[in-house]
C-alpha cells in the first residue's frame, strides 16, 4: 500500500519538526511493508507575506484526494494570528468536516510534569472543531465611541453536538473508560443547557459508559489537582481548546502534545498536527522538540489503519524518554531536534 500524504510544514519550527516525522514514517514503512508518498505544500504566513494568501483559492481541491494531511504549524510575528487561523486552519477543518479535534494526553516516564501526580494520567480531550463559539456571526458598532460594542454569537446545532458527543462516548467505550462533559449551563443559559440535553440523550445510547458533567471552571481546577480522575473529556470548540492546552501542559509542555482533526466518516482527509505553534522565539536554532510532531504522525498511522507501526513509534518515543539521556532543551536536555528524532528512529524495533 502507498498512502498519499499532503504535507504542510508551515512557518517557523513547523519546518523543523516535520522532517523528523517523515523520517520516522519512512523507517516504519520500510519495516511494515507500506510506503508514503508526500506532496508538500508551501501554505504558510510566508506565502501570505509574498502573495497575500495563505493558500490558493482552490487549495482544498489540491488535497481533498489525499489519505491524510500532516501539518507543522503556521504563524509569523508579522502576520495577525487570525489571518493564519481563518486563512488556512479553519478552512481545512471546516471544509473537510473535521469536526473532532482529538488531543490525547499521557504522562509517560521521562516527561517532566509540573505537577506531583498521584495517579497515572492517560486522558483524551475531544474538542468540537467546526462550530460553537468560533463563529463569524456578530460584529462591532460605534468604533471609538463610548457606546462602542462588540457581539459574537455562538452556534450549536443538534447535528453538530450529537456527532461529537457520540464520538466521545464511542471512544470511551473502546477505551473502557468514562466521559466528562464540559459545560457552563449556569452562566450560559441557551447554548449550554442545549449541549447538556444532547449529552444526556446520547449518553442513554451508551448504557455501559459512565459519564458526568462539570462546569468548565471547576473542571479546569480538578484537571490540575487530580488529572488521573479523567478519561475522555468532551467540550465545545472554546472549552475544548482551553482544556486541551491545559492538559498538554500537565503532561510535559506544549512541545510534546499531538492533535488530530478528524473527519470520522472518512469522506474527507483528516489532519494531524502538533498542538504547538511556529515558536518564533526558537525557530531556526534546530532545538525544537519534535515530539508533538512524532506523536501526531503516530496518530496518523492509526487513522491509516497501520496500528502496528503506530504502536512501534509510540514505544520508541517512550523508550527514548524513559532512557532520558537524549532530550531537547524544553525538557531540560541539550539535544537538537535531529538528535532526538534520530534516537527515536534508532529505537524502532528491527524489521
Ligand atoms: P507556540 O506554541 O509557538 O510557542 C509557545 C512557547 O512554547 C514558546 O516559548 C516556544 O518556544 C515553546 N514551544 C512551542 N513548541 C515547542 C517545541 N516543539 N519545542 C520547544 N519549545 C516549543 O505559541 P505562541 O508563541 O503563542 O505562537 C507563536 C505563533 O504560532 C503565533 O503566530 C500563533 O498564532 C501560532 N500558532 C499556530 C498554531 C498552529 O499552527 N496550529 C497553534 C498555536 C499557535
Ligand atoms: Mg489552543
Amino acid at each position: 500500500t502507498t498512502y498519499r500524504i499532503a504535507v504542510i510544514p508551515g512557518d517557523g519550527i513547523g519546518n523543523e519538526v516535520i522532517p523528523p516525522a517523515l523520517k520516522a514514517l519512512d523507517a516504519l514503512g520500510r519495516r511494515g511493508g507500506f510506503s508514503l508518498a508526500y506532496d508538500e505544500f508551501d501554505w504558510s504566513c510566508a506565502r501570505y507575506e509574498a502573495t497575500g494568501a495563505m493558500m490558493p483559492p482552490d487549495g482544498l481541491d489540491h488535497i481533498a484526494g489525499h489519505d491524510a494531511i500532516l501539518l507543522g504549524a503556521v504563524g509569523s510575528p508579522g502576520v495577525p494570528d487570525h489571518v493564519s487561523l481563518w486563512g488556512l486552519l479553519i478552512p481545512i477543518r471546516r471544509g473537510f468536516r473535521q469536526y473532532v479535534n482529538l488531543r490525547p494526553v499521557k504522562v509517560v516516564p521521562g516527561l517532566p510534569s509540573p505537577l506531583r501526580l498521584s495517579s497515572p494520567v492517560d486522558l483524551v480531550v475531544v474538542r468540537e472543531n467546526v462550530e460553537g463559539e468560533y463563529s463569524e456571526i456578530g460584529g462591532r458598532l460605534n468604533r471609538g465611541f463610548p457606546e462602542e460594542m462588540a457581539v459574537q454569537e455562538a452556534v450549536f446545532t443538534r447535528a453538530g453536538v450529537t456527532r461529537v458527543v457520540d464520538y466521545a462516548f464511542e471512544l470511551a467505550r473502546t477505551r473502557g473508560g468514562h466521559v466528562t462533559s464540559a459545560t457552563k449551563s449556569n452562566g450560559i443559559v441557551h447554548t449550554m443547557p442545549f449541549w447538556d440535553e444532547v449529552v444526556r440523550e446520547r449518553a442513554a445510547r451508551f448504557p455501559g459508559v459512565g459519564w458526568r458533567q462539570e462546569h468548565i471552571d471547576a473542571l479546569a481546577a480538578k484537571l490540575v489537582l487530580r488529572p488521573g480522575d479523567f478519561d475522555v473529556i468532551v467540550g465545545s470548540n472554546l472549552f475544548g481548546d482551553v482544556l486541551s492546552d491545559l492538559a498538554a501542559a500537565i503532561a510535559g509542555g506544549i512541545g510534546v502534545a499531538p492533535a488530530a482533526n478528524l473527519n470520522p466518516e472518512r469522506r474527507f482527509p483528516s489532519m494531524f498536527e502538533p498542538v504547538h505553534g511556529s515558536a518564533p522565539d526558537i525557530a531556526g536554532k534546530g532545538v525544537a522538540n519534535p515530539l508533538g510532531s512524532l506523536w501526531s504522525a503516530a496518530m496518523m498511522l492509526d487513522h491509516l489503519g497501520e496500528a502496528e507501526a503506530s504502536a512501534a513509534l509510540r514505544h520508541a518515543i517512550e523508550a527514548v524518554l524513559a532512557e532520558g539521556s537524549v532530550r531537547t532543551p524544553d525538557l531540560g536536555g541539550t539535544a537538537s531536534t535531529t538528535e532526538f528524532a534520530d534516537a527515536v528512529v534508532a529505537a524502532l524495533p528491527s524489521p
